[in-house]
């Protein structure tokens, strides 16, 4: 059966993903911009050698073994706005999506301001809430989940079910921090409708707004939960089995990718390695234990 033709949008969404992964690849690997090698199919390099059965999304992984310690390697060091990458190239003049407004906010509340009542991809008329973020906006530390579940849809706030409530016993029991210490987000800030996974027009729709909310936020360093959130940061398919326990660098900010608390629920045996990685953060942030 014929493919059924795409919209107007979803080509420009296409388009605009592939010319990021372009420019994002460009900026990595100091090549040129070369504007007609862009299309969707054939921006994203390479899977990188290092990494031979992982699969990029749209951009190679880089990945940054840490040592331990990010005093001082954790904030990237130019002012907002604009934000700069560790590589130094501007991340929203990337997304040629977001408006102004959400370019320019120049914190939280300026940028929750200019989502607005979002209708930018097809998840909106599903949702109770858009569920923003939670926390101190100047964390050293954020989580970043997949999605609101029915329970953050409803309360409007991100990890507030089951799943929240392992997140919330991390946080409190395990790190002796309190929840408005650190910041949490997810990828997307709309419930997908049956908690189906998020469909890369959704993506890239929302993505943009984490990356300003991490951007403002400059933590020391990112929790990324569950294979959906390190998979998406990092631009990688390499299973959360072979991501978690390392450090990774997303645009100059250490990241520590880890199971996911709904994965947890499921797998309580889990909990000890995902200890591991938590102490690993809790040593780079100087936390006692
Ligand atoms: N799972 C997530 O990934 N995020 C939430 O906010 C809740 C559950």
């Amino acid at each position: 059966m014929a493919a059924a033709p795409m919209t107007d949008r979803q080509t420009l969404l296409e388009l605009v993903t592939a010319l990021r992964a372009r420019l994002e690849w460009c900026r990595d690997t100091g090549a040129e911009v070369d504007a007609m090698a862009v299309d969707g199919r054939s921006a994203a390099p390479a899977a990188a050698a290092t990494d031979d059965d992982s699969v990029p999304l749209n951009a190679a992984p880089r990945k940054t073994p840490m040592d331990g310690s990010v005093a001082g390697a954790g904030r990237p060091t130019a002012a907002v706005p604009p934000v700069a990458t560790s590589a130094g190239a501007p991340v929203e003049t990337l997304d040629l999506l977001v408006s102004p407004a959400v370019r320019a906010a120049s914190d939280l509340p300026q940028l929750r301001a200019a989502i607005g009542d979002c209708t930018r991809c097809k998840l909106a008329p599903h949702r109770t809430n858009l569920v923003f973020g939670v926390g101190n906006p100047a964390a050293e530390l954020v989580f970043v989940g997949e999605a609101p579940g029915r329970d953050e849809d409803l309360r409007g706030e991100p990890f507030v079910g089951r799943a929240g409530q392992l997140l919330t016993e991390i946080i409190t029991k395990g790190m002796k921090l309190r929840r408005e210490d650190v910041y949490i987000a997810n990828i997307i800030k709309c419930r997908p409708p049956q908690n189906r996974n998020p469909e890369p027009d959704e993506i890239a729709s929302c993505e943009p707004f984490l990356v300003r909310q991490l951007a403002l936020i400059r933590p020391k360093a990112i929790v990324a939960l569950g294979t959906f959130a390190a998979q998406t940061l990092l631009k990688t398919r390499t299973p959360i089995t072979r991501l978690r326990g390392a450090w990774t660098d997303y645009h100059g900010i250490p990241l520590m990718p880890t199971f996911h608390p709904a994965y947890l629920l499921r797998n309580p045996a889990e909990k000890r390695v995902v200890w591991e990685d938590i102490q690993q953060v809790m040593r780079a942030l100087g936390l006692p234990r």
